[in-house]
């Protein structure tokens, strides 16, 4: 439940490493985080909000691995984790069918391929577990992630007009996507 299987890669003579995310990797995982929103805006929160215990990101990667409908998956390497990728299920049975992607990659490591890489992931145990809608939200602006989405068969559904404001007040607009299986 919430399982794939790990996976080796080669890229730029490193081995990149694809495996669930694991109660041990509690503290790297909100570095992580931190490190990703202060390199971007693109994250949801201002990286001064993201503040969880490492207690409470062990019971969170523990929730994650014990649900039917959630799935946390990292990419390492060198010991280090340089890439999340979660998928957010649904247990209501309207919606058990659809679940939400969101993914950050070190700024160090983007461009190489990791991130097809977890979503490829994510996509497969999608498949294997009953989910048939893939849903994310990006900003306008961030054409790196929307060109990723776009290769692996994602559409835009709707425009969300004003969805984020930054720190300086201005407004960016969002995409919603959505994958069907
Ligand atoms: C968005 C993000 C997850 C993408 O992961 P990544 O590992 O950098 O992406 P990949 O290297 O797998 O690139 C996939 C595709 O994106 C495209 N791409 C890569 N770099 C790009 C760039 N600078 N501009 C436009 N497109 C680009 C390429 O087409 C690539 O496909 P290809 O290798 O088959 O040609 C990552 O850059 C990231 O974490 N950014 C900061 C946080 C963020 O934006 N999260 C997503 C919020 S919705």
């Amino acid at each position: 439940m919430g399982k794939i299987g790990e996976i080796k890669y080669i890229i730029n003579n490193r081995t990149i490493n694809i495996r669930n995310g694991e109660v041990k990797d509690a503290e790297k995982l909100i570095n992580l985080i931190k490190k990703v929103g202060k390199e971007t805006d693109f994250l949801l929160k201002n990286p001064d909000e993201f503040n969880p215990t490492i207690e409470e990101e062990k019971n969170f990667i523990q929730n994650q691995a014990d649900s039917e409908v959630d799935l946390l998956v990292v990419a390492e390497t060198d010991g280090k984790v340089i890439g999340i990728c979660g998928l957010n299920g649904n247990v209501n049975k309207r919606i058990r069918h659809s679940a939400e992607f969101g993914l950050a990659i070190e700024q160090e490591f983007c461009g190489m391929g990791i991130g097809k890489k977890l979503m490829k992931a994510g996509i497969e145990w999608a498949k294997e577990n009953g989910i048939s809608r893939i849903t994310l939200k990006v900003d306008t602006n961030n054409y790196r992630a929307i060109s990723l989405y776009l290769k692996l068969g994602f559409e835009i559904e709707g425009t969300l007009r004003n969805d984020k404001m930054l720190s300086d007040g201005s407004y960016i607009d969002g995409y919603t996507m959505a994958l069907l299986l």
